[in-house]
């Protein structure tokens, strides 16, 4: 069989601690070109993995002929570069939160529409185990009815993650667009929409900088959630949560209670109101603690859903619609108001 051809686009820690390493893992794959303002840092990627270096990636797109691409840019070149990659034939792998705005996503889903190629946003946290088994056990009733949930997402902040350290992109409103809000938040409002099987209607939100300095973006923010259904919960993402990460989900239900990766040794923990607790270790969410060095599942499911020709996980519709949570975050912040989100039809 011949093999997918690849371009990472922006080789920054995302691309070079998950992108990279799992494309070289799946022998489906061959990378074949990468690219990066930054040219030491594309040259030493390119050398590593035998593929062509460019530094800019319109000259990219116009002189190699990808079948995919993996876009592992700042927030503010998604929907650009995502959008002329999908002009130029390939399918887009791109990463979250998928654009800056409404407008922009709107676009990227109707460049893939056009160009018949697939687009994926990387939500990896939809392929963590406990979030998998979570999901399975709401859906047979394990717990009843869902009344409430509370998820955070927090840890030290990106300056000892992004390869441009504590001048990152990460910090600047015109780049990132929206800070842990966007940076950690999105990848919550994902989960849970998934995880609950729910849209949310209603969104309030506090969305502040209050720790670090010299920065233009929210660095703490929380949020209260209403789903369509009335299901009401709480969704926190900072940059301040020191010395350690956290990144758990507690759903409270009817006949009981599903803790996810809320206690060091078991991943989810099922308590239930007769008694019941069942202790589940199903593997370690990745973290930025340990460079996220196993397998996100998110290159395998995109690979496949290319060669099988099937719809991925998160589509651009998907995507859009967790954007659409923290935007409407952002705009309560503003406001002071409760905001309402926009019914996406599609
Ligand atoms: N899914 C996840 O868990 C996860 C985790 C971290 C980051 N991300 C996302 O991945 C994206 C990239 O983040 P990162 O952590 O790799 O950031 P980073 O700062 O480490 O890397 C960004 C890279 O993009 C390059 N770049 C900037 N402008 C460019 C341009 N015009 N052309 C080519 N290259 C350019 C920079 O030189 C840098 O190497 C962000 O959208 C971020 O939100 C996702």
């Amino acid at each position: 069989m011949t093999k997918l051809s690849v371009a990472v686009i922006g080789c920054g820690s995302i691309a070079q601690n998950r992108h990279l390493i799992e494309y070289a893992a799946n022998e489906h794959v061959e990378i074949k070109a990468v690219c990066d303002i930054v040219s030491e840092r594309v040259e030493k990627i390119a050398e590593e993995y035998g593929a062509t270096a460019y530094t800019n990636y319109e000259e990219l797109l116009s002189k190699e002929s990808v079948d995919v691409v993996s876009v592992c840019l700042p927030n503010y070149l998604h929907a650009p570069v995502s959008i002329a990659s999908l002009n130029a034939g390939a399918h887009v792998l791109c990463e979250k939160p998928m654009a800056t705005s409404r407008e922009e996503a709107e676009k990227m889903i109707e460049a893939a529409e056009v160009s018949g190629k697939k687009l994926m946003i990387a939500h990896n946290q939809r392929f963590v185990p406990s979030h998998v088994k979570a999901k399975e056990l709401i859906e047979e009733g394990a717990i009843g009815k869902v009344y409430s949930f509370r998820t955070a997402f927090g840890h030290g902040g990106p300056e000892g993650w992004s390869a441009e350290g504590e001048n990152s992109w990460f910090f600047k409103k015109d780049q990132a667009f929206i800070g842990a809000m966007g940076d950690l938040g999105v990848h919550k409002a994902d989960l849970l929409r998934y995880i609950l099987g729910q849209e949310f209607v209603d969104v309030a939100g506090f969305v502040e900088n209050n720790a670090k300095k010299d920065i233009t973006v929210d660095d703490n923010a929380v949020c209260i959630l209403r789903s369509e259904q009335g299901i009401v919960g709480t969704m926190a993402a900072s940059w301040a949560y020191n010395p350690s990460e956290d990144n758990s989900t507690v759903i409270y239900g009817e006949k009981g209670t599903l803790r996810l990766e809320d206690d060091p040794e078991y991943s989810l923990i099922a308590q239930y109101t007769n008694g019941d607790i069942v202790n589940y270790q199903l593997g370690k969410i990745q973290s930025n603690d340990e460079g996220g060095q196993s397998n996100s599942h998110v290159i395998d499911h995109f690979v496949d859903s290319v060669l099988n020709d099937t719809e991925p996980l998160i589509t651009g519709e998907e995507g859009m619609k967790s954007l659409d949570v923290i935007l409407a975050a952002l705009r309560s912040g503003e406001t002071g108001q409760v905001s309402k989100l926009e019914k996406v039809t599609k």
